[in-house]
């Protein structure tokens, strides 16, 4: 196997999106720059509007930069067609969004079988079953997501997304749709997850206690990095 244990896991080139609407054409993000080494957690901290999330989506290569380059583990995304992004995405990145986006019609337990079931792997359920143990929820396995508190949900979330232990997890205000201290009981427990999963940890939020507690911040004003 390659050890590729000293490289980055995401660099950004010069990174800028535009788009077009009726007045004309807009910047979201100027010139973006950014290296993110394995296994450390970062916060994209900065205003409503700022282009946290257009940066994260091109990230995972969900949304196509105007021009710049962007390499996940080394490889450049948008050199490759979609099917191939896609591929390369699936194996490495996982999500959390403040909206959870759990699958109404599955169990908790189905929920976070699901991306294992996905790859392949046999031991889908003992796996689920012990990942949701690991989340505090033991004693939630068969329950749908509309009889879960907001919560419990978003424990689902991370353990669907911890579960096959992914490269780079991205995170876009996890917590934004939450109470304060059940905002900092998940934030406890992903940071938590991050560290025992050895991911890299990509976390959006403009909680500037949340972002403290990453191990660095980035900061995007208007597009631009300013630090
Ligand atoms: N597809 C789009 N077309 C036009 N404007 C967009 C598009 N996507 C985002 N924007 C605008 O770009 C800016 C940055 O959006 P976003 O990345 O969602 O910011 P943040 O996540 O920091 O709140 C906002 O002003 C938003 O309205
Ligand atoms: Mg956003």
């Amino acid at each position: 196997m390659k050890d590729t244990a000293g490289t980055a896991i995401i660099e950004v080139s010069g990174v800028s999106k535009r788009v077009r609407d009726a007045t004309g054409e807009l910047t979201i993000l100027h010139e973006i720059d950014l290296v993110l080494p394995r296994r450390e957690s970062v916060a994209i901290v900065g205003a409503s509007g700022s282009g946290k999330s257009t940066l994260l989506s091109i990230l995972a290569g969900l949304d196509v930069p105007s021009s710049g380059t962007v390499k996940l583990d080394g490889i450049d995304l948008f050199s490759l067609d979609e099917d191939a992004r896609a591929a390369v995405r699936g194996e490495r990145v996982g999500f959390v969004f403040q909206s959870f986006q759990l699958m109404a019609h599955l169990t908790a337990l189905e929920n976070v079988m699901l991306p294992l079931e996905l790859r392949g792997v046999r031991e889908a359920k003992a796996l689920a079953t012990e990942m949701l143990g690991r989340v505090g929820l033991g004693a939630r396995l068969s329950h749908y997501p509309k009889l879960l508190s907001g919560g419990e949900q978003q424990r689902v979330a991370l353990a669907r997304a911890f579960v096959v232990r992914p490269a780079l997890l991205l995170a876009d205000e996890p917590t934004g749709s939450l109470d304060h201290a059940t905002g900092e009981a998940v934030m406890q427990l992903m940071l938590e997850l991050d560290r025992e999963a050895g991911t890299t940890l990509v976390l959006v939020t403009h909680d500037p206690g949340i972002a403290a507690r990453c191990d660095r911040q980035i900061r995007i004003e208007a597009g631009r990095r300013v630090g």
